[in-house]
């Protein structure tokens, strides 16, 4: 059987990391694709001498000619501009949705059988405007803003408990933005809900509020302290995680901003839900029951959601 190939869009500081845990897992041969010259050339050669001493077997490559990434099995996104200290996520939007058109006319024409991730911010918006671009069929187009965002809640949580992280078990519905629903019900130690740890006397509500509060503002957290972009290590690894479900088809349920037509009363975007992730894309998006107040929660995201979706159609009337 042909290697797989996972051809990377953006090859800054996730794209950059995306290769690299890419090829130590060998999941395939890379090609690192961005529109400055010499950037994703260098990276790829430097990333390349990394197998001798990693022990890994992967050709890596890096171009600037979307004729390159055809065939390529997956695709994961993070061409565009991050954030700096003070701004949104949504004060991206003008700049990025540019890219995403020419992203998503470089996909279509070159490899429109991929499964394609995209990571680029505002998530919902910028991966709705990607798959209109691109033309995919909606299952074959997702973002990556759940995995990454439960990470964060997982982490916090973990430490706050004082147990492993491995025995966390977190999710976080919504948009990819400071309304994003971490939902505190379906969250557990080993099984154990949050809600009833905090009634065993582990932790206290005010601490799980606040731990609520500090996930819903991760991302800017990080861009706070580095000040001269947005996070990297964990959105790469969250990225890599839903290209393994693909690729191994393991019919993993992971949090995905997803197309939802008519799921959780939702009809006609992106947003974040459960979904099963395997061979075929999103195979199945999870419904499960909310609580009043998480219900409440998503429809405030939804809403965001929407208004972006409305100033994108704004911007470039070919969405509209
Ligand atoms: N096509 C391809 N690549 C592009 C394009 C384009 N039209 N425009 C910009 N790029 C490249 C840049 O040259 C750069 O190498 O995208 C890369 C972005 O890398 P970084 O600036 O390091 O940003 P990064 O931290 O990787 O984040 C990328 O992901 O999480 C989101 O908010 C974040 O939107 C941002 C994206």
């Amino acid at each position: 059987m042909a290697r797989k190939k996972i051809a990377l869009i953006g090859a800054g500081n996730i794209g950059g990391t995306l290769a690299h845990i890419a090829a130590q897992k060998e999941l395939g041969d890379i090609v690192l694709f961005d529109v400055v010259d010499g950037v994703p050339q260098g990276k790829a050669l430097d990333l390349s001498q990394c197998g001798p001493v990693e022990g890994f077997d992967a050709k890596i490559t890096g171009t600037n000619d979307y004729a390159d990434i055809a065939g390529a099995d997956v695709i994961i996104v993070t061409a565009g501009v991050p954030r700096k200290p003070g701004m949104s996520r949504d004060d991206l939007l003008g700049i990025n949705l540019k890219v995403m058109k020419a992203v998503g006319e470089g996909i279509k024409a070159h490899a429109p059988d991929a499964f394609v991730i995209c990571i680029t911010n505002p998530l919902d918006a910028m991966v709705w405007a990607l798959r209109e671009f691109s033309g995919l069929p909606h299952e074959k187009v997702v973002g990556m803003a759940g995995v990454l965002d439960s990470a964060r809640f997982s982490t916090f949580l973990a430490q706050e408990f004082g147990v492993s992280i491995r025995d966390v078990n977190t999710f976080v519905l919504g948009g990819h933005g400071d309304t994003m629903v971490p939902v505190v019900q379906y969250s557990t130690v080993n099984g154990i809900p949050v809600p009833d740890l905090v009634k065993m006397g582990l932790s206290t509500q005010e601490k799980i509020d606040a731990i609520v509060t500090r996930t819903r503002g991760g991302g800017g957290e990080i861009v706070g302290l580095l000040k001269t972009g947005s996070a990297f290590y964990a959105p790469a690894a969250s990225g890599i995680a839903m290209a393994e479900a693909y690729l191994n088809d393991q019919k993993r349920i992971l949090p995905v901003a997803a197309y939802v037509s008519g799921e959780y009363g939702v009809d006609g975007l992106y947003v974040g839900v459960p979904a099963v992730i395997g061979a075929g894309g999103v195979e199945k998006i999870v419904e499960i029951e909310l609580d009043e107040e998480a219900k409440g929660n998503l429809q405030v995201s939804v809403d965001a959601v929407k208004e972006l979706l409305v100033a994108c159609k704004g911007i470039d009337e070919s969405l509209a």
